[in-house]
């Protein structure tokens, strides 16, 4: 009989011999506490089960991908039936002109959509779009966002090109002397102002945006003629069934898209006003697999479902829940538990926790009774949880402050975490 974690170890090791550093990217359980699981078998509605069979309640929904649940019904009849029929052909199905209209229905700001397969084609391609439009250089970053992993954008240069992040100048999120003087240095060679719709950058509390900063960038773009884009990846659909901005009232010329919007199959999108559509027409931009017709299928019954459904009061509704749940066992357990994001993307640190050794010793906690949190990255609800999952989780956090509560003297530093420090 396997004993607990054993497939886990096996896969860890054939993993270490044939991929490099035992796995890449952001599913990497290098940077999460050791004994996370890396290895999953199965999945249905808000639980994951690893492939040693042990289930969670999994508060990361694939890092944003699962909306409506894990092999939601209808989305996934949809995803098969068109599968049958047709994918990756030698041209376009009916469902991506389906698709486009039903996006250009949807997001007010949007006359147009081009689609590919990740948030990382959505954001370069809205680069191009902008420089193709503009004839100019320059693009405003905050600092830390996160726009994907191709080399002008990669958290980590190695390998990369100082050449690659050329004309790139960085503001901080949210400080509206920081972007005017950042606009100030492009001068007119400002080709676009990239924007997360909320700081959800990792480590770190999350932010709102403030309205003076998103109607500085909206302004400091009506008056240069450069382009804004709000990099709607991770946080599309999960604050609005519009773009997100559109929830204070500013409308990004180009908007980006993935993760959810075929609730996990593979599809992202550009969407863009009709003034920047000649310019969109005329860059080459293509792969292999982006017209497949299947993920569109899937999008399509997902934004029927984004649509037709109260998914969003309801995440948000489970969100607040949690979160009074939480602060109330937190407080009652002596510890300073910061909560920020929106209640259904939230980010949970602890106060005084600079190497993260409470945050890591409570989510191991939290993992040993069947609910997958993370102590650095923002988390996601899904529709497919219930208030009984709710009531799983808060228990599952009281029992683990309380464990935290004698536990939290004798933790040590946490290595993998030293370079917070730094
Ligand atoms: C805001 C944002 N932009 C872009 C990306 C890149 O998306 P992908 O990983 O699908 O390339 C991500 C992924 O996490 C993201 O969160």
């Amino acid at each position: 009989m396997p004993t607990p974690n054993s497939q886990q170890r096996a896969l860890l090791e054939r993993a270490a011999a044939v991929i490099p550093g035992g796995m890449w990217g952001h599913q990497s359980v290098a940077m999460v506490p050791d004994g996370y699981p890396q290895f999953f078998e199965r999945a249905e509605g808000a639980r994951i089960w690893d492939v040693d069979g042990t289930p969670y309640l999994d508060f990361m929904c694939g890092y944003g991908p699962n909306l409506f649940g894990y092999g939601h019904p209808s989305i996934n009849a949809a995803y098969v039936r068109q599968m049958e029929q047709a994918d990756t052909l030698t041209g376009p199905t009916a469902r991506l002109v389906e698709l486009a209209e039903a996006f250009v229905g949807m997001v007010s700001h949007a006359d147009w959509a081009m689609f590919c397969k990740n948030g990382t084609d959505a954001t370069s391609m809205a680069m191009v779009t902008a420089r193709a439009h503009t004839g100019r250089q320059k693009l405003i970053l905050a600092r830390g966002a996160y726009h994907g992993a191709a080399p002008w954008c990669t958290p980590r240069p190695s390998g990369t090109l100082p050449s690659d992040r050329a004309h790139q100048i960085h503001c901080t999120y949210n400080d509206v002397e920081s972007l005017n003087a950042a606009a100030a240095e492009a001068g007119d060679d400002l080709a676009a102002i990239f924007a997360a719709p909320i700081k959800h950058d990792a480590f770190i509390d999350q932010e709102a945006p403030t309205l003076a900063y998103a109607r500085r960038a909206r302004e400091i773009c009506d008056q240069t003629g450069a382009v804004l884009i709000v990099d709607d990846v991770r946080a599309g659909f999960r604050l609005a069934r519009d773009c997100s901005w559109s929830t204070i009232g500013v409308q990004p010329d180009l908007s980006t898209w993935g993760k959810c919007i075929a609730n996990g199959h593979p599809i992202s999108a550009l969407l863009g006003a009709d003034k920047l559509k000649a310019a969109a027409a005329g860059i080459y931009v293509t792969g292999s697999y982006w017209y497949q017709a299947a993920p569109m299928a899937a999008g399509l019954e997902t934004l029927r479902l984004i649509r037709e459904t109260p998914y969003l009061e309801h995440t948000v509704r489970l969100g607040q829940r949690l979160r009074d749940g939480l602060a109330e066992r937190a407080s009652a357990a002596g510890f300073g538990f910061r909560q920020t994001g929106p209640v259904q993307m939230p980010l949970f640190l602890f106060d005084d926790d600079k190497d993260l050794r409470l945050g890591f010793a409570w989510a191991t906690a939290m993992l040993e009774r069947g609910v997958y949190t993370h102590p650095w990255h923002n988390m996601f609800l899904c529709n497919a949880m219930t208030d009984e999952d709710i009531t799983f989780a808060l228990d599952a956090a009281e029992a683990s402050f309380t464990h935290l509560k004698s536990a939290a003297p004798g933790l040590g530093p946490v290595a993998k975490m030293a370079f917070l420090l730094a």
